[in-house]
Order: structure tokens, then C-alpha cells, then sequence
């Protein structure tokens, strides 16, 4: 069946980023995000000081995402929003807004749960951008993020069996904690990353936690504190060096890749998938995309992954995963509450919602 898709102006406000996009179709028409960079000093995001940045920044993204795409309120058919997971004053700001906008616009509300959006974020078309890259179901998605690791089987919109995820921390948030350590700045991964490129390979070998381990769930915790008592070992023996920082940086990558790597091949050989869709803001580091996409290639696996501002939190997601939905005949009315907390466990698919995507 082919869906067709309507004109969406999307909200996105579920931690640190406030993000506007417009899309038609699977086309985005533009994808602005302010990011906060107030938190940098603090090392981590400040959730009352994230809600308020939000209220600021609003209606400023909203102008911006409108003139982007020669879009006046007019034009908009459906307004889409994260109504959850994440920091609740944050997702009130967004939610409150886009309720408020629907309603006088006489508009849809779609309420999209944040992580579905990210594991429909390939399916987004940019200006420029082949649409033959563009996968269908079924496929494995790994979603790496500041708050998750998953391993999710997805075989249709809202169709999701959770195969695997962190027990302790999140693979984005062991990079931001490492960045902490090493002195770096906040987010952490894409400095850790660029650290780890002046760094020397083998110098450190440091665990691929969880790997003996035969299931599909992660431990990033006890990596950390290998990491840890490498830097204090450093330390003991006089200053920490730039190339010491750089040094740790790469180990710590190269064995959150690894690890990746590992479970994600299980997961195919366990479920026979042929497509794997990375997600989440830690999918746009360089290493790991680059050594998923020749290591599972080579077995004849198909890797899909989003641009890297697509990975990160972007209200283009957002867009795409009320378009759906909507195409497949949800429409929540504006009443709908914020969810800090949504297990992804809670999502159903659309009554006709296993059809074929295709724009
Ligand atoms: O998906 P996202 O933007 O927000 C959440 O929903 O959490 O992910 C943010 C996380 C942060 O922990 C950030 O350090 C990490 O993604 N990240 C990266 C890279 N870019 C962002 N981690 C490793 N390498 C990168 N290039
Ligand atoms: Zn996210």
C-alpha cells in the first residue's frame, strides 16, 4: 500500500536540543536544532535550565524551520511533537506549544514517542539524498544514545521486540563520562572521537564488556572503570599527557565499537536478519559506522545509518514518525499528556500499519 504523506512542522524538546523541521513527504524541508550549549559548563544537561533554554529558543526555531522551507502556518497540515521519554519540563515546553499550535490551526496533534523516531530516521529523504538507500522491513535497528542501548527487531511500524539493551549505563553516556574524565567538552562522544584520532592504536587493550556473556545485553559500566584506573595509573605516573588522553580515548572506542560489533552480529545470527539500521546520536561516530558497515558487509549484511545530524536528536525524526502514523490512521487529539517515562515495550502498531513503506 502506498501511504501518502502529509505536510508536518515537528517539535522536538526531549532533553538538551530544541528542534524544529518541516517535511513533506518523506522530504525534509528543514531541520533546524538549537543545541544548548549553556550545559557545557556543568559537564552534563541541567534540567531546569534545559526547560527554560527551550522556552527561549522556541519560537525563534519555529520562525527559522518556516522560512527555511518557504512554509507559512498556513501550509501546515499535521503538527507532530516527542511526547516522551525524557526530562519532563523539557518535553512540557515542546508539548505545551504544539498543543496550543494545533488548536489554532484547527490541526492534527501526532504524539510521537522519541526512540521510534529514532529508529525510523533512515527512512528520511534530504535534498540530494538517493532514495534506493533507503531500507524497508524487517531489520535489526541497534540504537545507541545517551539514554539507551538497544538491540530492537523491527518488522513494521510500532512492530518491536527489545532483543537486547544496557543493564547499566548507556553506550553515549560512557562517552560523555569519558570526555568528563579526560577534561573534554559536553556532548562527549564526537570529542572523545576526535581525541581518538590522534591516539596510538594498541598502546591500551581494554575490555569488550559483556561479549563471553551469551546474550544480547550490554554492561558499559565496568569498561568505565577500567578506564578510570587507566587514567589514575597515568596519573601516578606524573602528569596525564595530551598523547596519555589521546591514548585512552582510542582504546575506549575502539572497545565500545568492538563490543557494538559483537552483539550485532549475534543478533543477525540469532534472527537471520539481512538489514542493519544504526539510530541514535552515538550512530554518527565515524568508527563505528565504518567498521559495521565492512565487518557485517562482508557477511553479505546490509548497513543503513542516517546523515550524522539525523542520528542526533532533530525534529525531522520527529516529522517522519507522526507521518506514519498518521498515514496509518493515528491521530491522537490535543489532550495527550507528556510521557517522561514511555517504555517502548507500550508501542503498538497502527491497525494498518504493516504495510510497505514507500514515499
Ligand atoms: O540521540 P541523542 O542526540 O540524544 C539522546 O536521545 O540521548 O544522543 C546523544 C548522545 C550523547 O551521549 C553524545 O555524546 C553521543 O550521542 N554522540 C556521540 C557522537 N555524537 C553524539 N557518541 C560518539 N561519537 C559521536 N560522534
Ligand atoms: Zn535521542
Amino acid at each position: 500500500m502506498t501511504m501518502t504523506l502529509p505536510r508536518i512542522l515537528a517539535i522536538e524538546t526531549s532533553c538538551d536540543d530544541t528542534s524544529v523541521a518541516t517535511l513533506e513527504g518523506f522530504q525534509v524541508r528543514s531541520n533546524v536544532v538549537y543545541t544548548q550549549v549553556l550545559h557545557e559548563q556543568y559537564g552534563g544537561v541541567v534540567p531546569e535550565l534545559a526547560s527554560r533554554a527551550h522556552m527561549e529558543a522556541l519560537v525563534p526555531t519555529v520562525d527559522s524551520a518556516l522560512k527555511k522551507a518557504g512554509w507559512a502556518l498556513k501550509d501546515v497540515d499535521a503538527v507532530a511533537v516527542t511526547q516522551g521519554p525524557g526530562l519532563l519540563g523539557s518535553l512540557l515546553v515542546g508539548h505545551s506549544y504544539a498543543k496550543s499550535l494545533a488548536l489554532s490551526l484547527g490541526a492534527p496533534l501526532l504524539n510521537v514517542h522519541h526512540m521510534e523516531a529514532h529508529m525510523l530516521a533512515h527512512f528520511l529523504v534530504e535534498p540530494g539524498i538517493q532514495e534506493t538507500a533507503i531500507p524497508g522491513f524487517p531489520y535489526l535497528c541497534l540504537t545507541v544514545s545517551g539514554g539507551h542501548t538497544q538491540l530492537v527487531r523491527v518488522d513494521g511500524l510500532g512492530v518491536y521486540s527489545l532483543l537486547g539493551e544496557s543493564l547499566d549505563d548507556a553506550a553515549g553516556e560512557a562517552f560523555d563520562k569519558t570526555a568528563k574524565l579526560l577534561g573534554l567538552s559536553y556532548p562527549g562522544g564526537p570529542a572523545v572521537s576526535a581525541l581518538a584520532q590522534q591516539g596510538t592504536p594498541d598502546r591500551f587493550q581494554f575490555p569488550r564488556p559483556m561479549v563471553k556473556h551469551g546474550g544480547l545485553d550490554f554492561s558499559f559500566s565496568g569498561l568505565k572503570t577500567h578506564t578510570l584506573n587507566t587514567f589514575k595509573t597515568c596519573e601516578a605516573q606524573g602528569e596525564v599527557s595530551d598523547q596519555d588522553r589521546a591514548d585512552i580515548a582510542l582504546a575506549f572506542e575502539v572497545a565500545v565499537v568492538d563490543t557494538l560489533l559483537i552483539k550485532c552480529r549475534r543478533a543477525l545470527e540469532h534472527t537471520g536478519l539481512q538489514r542493519l539500521v544504526m539510530a541514535g546520536g552515538v550512530s554518527a561516530n565515524r568508527r563505528l559506522r565504518e567498521v559495521l558497515a565492512k565487518r557485517l558487509g562482508s557477511k553479505g549484511i546490509q548497513v543503513f545509518y542516517p546523515e550524522g545530524h539525523l542520528c542526533t536528536d532533530n525534529g525531522a525524526m520527529i516529522a517522519l514518525a507522526g507521518a506514519l502514523r498518521m498515514s496509518a490512521g493515528e491521530c491522537d487529539g490535543p489532550m495527550a499528556e507528556v510521557r517522561a517515562r514511555w517504555p517502548m515495550a507500550e508501542l503498538a502498531p497502527p491497525s494498518d500499519a504493516h504495510s510497505e513503506v514507500t514515499s
